[in-house]
């Protein structure tokens, strides 16, 4: 299996990676994660577009074009045989002589590497009888907007709920007006609340490419979508509950901690049939 990496495709295994770099020791980097499918990275240009915006925001140096990177991506989903998998980017602020946490000198190069991988192995049940969440405190930084690699707190997260049967958190965060819900450990929430569509708006949490599709295709087929604060208190008394996400699609949640929600609901299920002819239009179009 190959890898992309500051311009070259190598051996997946090959030892690339300087020890100095500040995605290693800082955690100073971004990250996207992409589907493929029939030699094609999917959204492609949302998700570097989003990369491109945090890198410039972050004072990372984003090396390539759009086109270009789609060409590298291309060739090393091709170099590895895979249809239906992962592509994942990362890029680093590069590698630093002194781990000095001041920003290296100006033309220190950054580190662009991805790798296309097998997709991760999902209970297909999840999507036909709904998953399990489970409640976790949002530990993380006050900079959720970029898609940083800080991602200890997501990892925490997640293995709370899996050690729980779970299959996803759903992380909350405390305020005067009451306990909030976030995101997962690596994916956005929707509910379904008076037989409206509601999401949390996007207050330091990442913004979805997958959530910003499914306002989209909610609104399009007429449902009121609401992009708010919401309680944990809301979620709990919720008609429906889903999860979205570029690996997770657009899933039910038939649990949250002990409480039981009837997954997939109707409108949860007519946002999973929308949300499959948009992903299909991306791989045939
Ligand atoms: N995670 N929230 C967080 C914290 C995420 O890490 C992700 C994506 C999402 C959903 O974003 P999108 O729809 O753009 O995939 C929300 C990826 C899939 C991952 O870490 O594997």
């Amino acid at each position: 299996m190959k890898a992309f990496i500051n311009g070259q495709f190598v051996r997946k295994d090959a030892e690339i990676i300087r020890l100095e770099d500040r995605g290693l020791t800082f955690a100073d980097g971004l990250f996207e994660v992409l589907r493929t499918a029939e030699g094609k990275a999917l959204f492609f240009s949302e998700h570097i577009e989003r990369m491109k915006n945090s890198a410039a925001e972050l004072e990372i140096d984003f090396p390539y074009g759009f086109e270009e990177v789609r060409g590298f991506a291309e060739e090393l989903i091709s170099l590895n045989g895979l249809d239906e998998g992962e592509l994942y980017i990362e890029l680093t602020r590069g590698a630093d002589i002194n781990r000095e946490h001041r920003f290296p000198p100006k033309g220190t190069p950054s580190t662009f590497f991805m790798l296309a991988i097998p997709l991760r192995k999902i209970d297909r049940n999840n999507w036909t009888q709904g998953a399990k969440v489970v409640t976790f405190d949002d530990l993380r930084h006050r900079m959720c907007i970029h898609k940083t690699l800080n991602l200890l707190p997501n990892v925490l997260a997640k293995n709370h709920a899996y050690k729980n049967g779970g299959y996803e958190a759903l992380m909350y965060r405390d305020s005067p007006s009451g306990r909030y819900v976030t995101e997962g450990g690596s994916s956005s929430y929707f509910f379904v609340i008076d037989g409206k569509v509601v999401t949390p708006e996007i207050d330091n949490i990442l913004p979805g490419i997958t959530r910003s599709k499914v306002i989209d295709i909610a609104e399009k087929a007429g449902y009121e979508v609401t992009e708010r604060r919401v309680l944990l208190d809301e979620v709990l008394i919720a008609d429906e509950v889903m999860i979205a996400s570029t690996v997770s699609k657009v899933m039910p949640v038939r649990q949250v901690d002990n409480r039981i929600f009837k997954a997939p609901g109707e409108i949860t299920t007519r946002l999973m049939e929308l949300y499959e002819d948009v992903f299909k239009r991306e791989i045939n179009g």
